[in-house]
Formats: structure tokens, C-alpha cells, sequence
């Protein structure tokens, strides 16, 4: 019932024609790729337009990395939905760890930004996790709770896709062991009414060891950084057994 849904996130890296190159890589590796199984490229804004025009006939869906609430205005430096669905845009990361940490994203800016991916059809992927201290001082269920308990207010769960990744574990190439992020995503899942949402992993996944993390039963599918970006480690990850 539910979706596997495998999720690059490309953060602030590549321009239109290291994009293209990348689709050009990437393309043949997808010949085996089991049809279930959905693949996102989430690209930064400027990658997007050339990235929906090479696309057709790929089975490769398109991402954004964050969406505005208002549909237009006087908003310096943002992007809205109907920009980002004019391209054909699918999904949207919304709450990401880096966007909450650098850029003083709260859980009230993340509940408006989903609501606007949602009235734009856009199905966002929404980041919660605990920080190292949180970790440490057995505070890794409370913090993911409250901010499930905040972000997710007057959200429909049937178009939402959520992905756990524990901030130490992003980019660190410390990976939260498969069986404790399994844990983790299975209390996210009995927080919500809805019981087939898709909550992915997030943190250091790579091509040794996705298979781990796939086998796990609460977890379906992946949020990934740093592994994405090169074609062929991206290719073993979509692929995995
Ligand atoms: O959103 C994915 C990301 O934060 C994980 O990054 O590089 O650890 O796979 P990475």
C-alpha cells in the first residue's frame, strides 16, 4: 500500500549544464529500476527549467528544496507554487534541517509552506529529526513529536510525504543504525492518522548501505544528499536489491 518513494537532494549544488550532464549519466541506469519504485530529483530553482525540458520520457519525477506560502508578492529571494507547478514540479522539500538551522525556518513557517505545496498539488517531503544534544539527552521522541504535533496542523496526510533524518547523521557519513532509524519512523507513523504516508530515511545514505536500510519495515525510502549528485553512486542507490 505504501509508495517507495527514493528522493536526491541536490542542496545548493549543480548549474544547468552540470544537470544536464547528470541526466545524461543517469538516464541508463534506470533500464532496470523496478516500475514501483519512484524517483526524485530535487534541484535547486535555477536547475529546474532545463531539468523539466530533458525529463520526457524519463521516469523521473522533479523536486524543489522549498516553496513560499503566498502565491506572489513582495518576497525577495523566494519561490511560489504556481512557479514551481508551472514547471511541472511534483514534489518540495519543506523543513529541511539546513533551511531550519541557517536560514531561522520555525515549525509555524513550515506549517504555512506545506499548506502552499498542498494547494498547488505540490506533495511535500517534510524533514523532522533531533540534533546530537537532543540525542544525547534522551530527548529524540519529544522534539520529533512536537514538531510532527506543530508542522503537520491543518494538513491533508494523503498527499505528504515525511522524512526522518537525525541532523548528526547528514553529512557526516555517521548513518543512524537501519534498525533504530526503523524505530524512530515507526513511532512518526503512529503519530498520524494516516498510516500509509511514505516516511523515508535521511543521513548518509549510500550505495553500501541502502539494501540495509530498504529492508527495513517501517522505512520507505530515502532522502539523499551528497550520494546523489554523482550518477553512478545515485544509479546503485534507486537499484538497490
Ligand atoms: O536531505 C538529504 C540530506 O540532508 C542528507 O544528506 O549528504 O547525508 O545524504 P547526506
Amino acid at each position: 500500500m505504501r509508495k517507495i518513494i527514493l528522493a536526491g537532494n541536490w542542496k545548493m549544488y549543480k548549474t544547468q549544464a552540470e544537470s544536464l550532464e547528470f541526466l545524461e549519466g543517469f538516464k541508463p541506469l534506470l533500464e532496470d529500476t523496478p516500475d514501483e519504485r519512484e524517483i526524485v530529483l530535487c534541484a535547486p530553482f535555477t536547475a529546474l527549467p532545463v531539468l523539466s525540458k530533458n525529463m520526457h520520457g524519463l521516469r523521473v519525477r522533479l523536486g524543489a528544496q522549498n516553496v513560499h506560502w503566498e502565491e506572489a508578492g513582495a518576497y525577495t529571494g523566494e519561490v511560489s507554487g504556481p512557479m514551481l507547478a508551472e514547471l511541472g514540479v511534483r514534489y518540495v522539500i519543506v523543513g529541511h534541517s539546513e533551511r531550519r538551522q541557517y536560514f531561522g525556518e520555525t515549525d509555524e513557517t513550515v506549517n504555512q509552506r506545506l499548506k502552499a505545496a498542498q494547494r498547488h498539488r505540490l506533495t511535500p517531503i517534510l524533514c523532522v529529526g533531533e540534533t546530537k544534544e537532543q540525542r544525547d539527552a534522551g530527548q529524540t521522541e519529544a522534539h520529533i513529536f512536537s514538531q510532527l504535533e506543530k508542522d503537520l496542523v491543518g494538513i491533508d496526510q494523503g498527499n505528504l510525504v515525511i522524512a526522518y533524518e537525525p541532523i548528526w547523521a547528514i553529512g557526516t557519513g555517521e548513518t543512524c543504525e537501519a534498525v533504530e532509524a526503523n524505530r524512530i519512523i515507526g513511532l512518526i507513523r503512529s503519530k498520524l492518522t494516516d498510516k500509509n504516508v511514505t516516511i523515508q530515511y535521511g543521513g548518509s545514505v549510500k550505495p553500501n548501505n541502502i539494501d540495509e536500510i530498504m529492508a527495513q519495515p517501517e522505512i520507505d525510502g530515502v532522502l539523499v544528499g551528497g550520494a546523489s549528485l554523482q550518477p553512478d553512486s545515485w544509479g546503485q542507490i534507486v537499484n538497490y536489491k
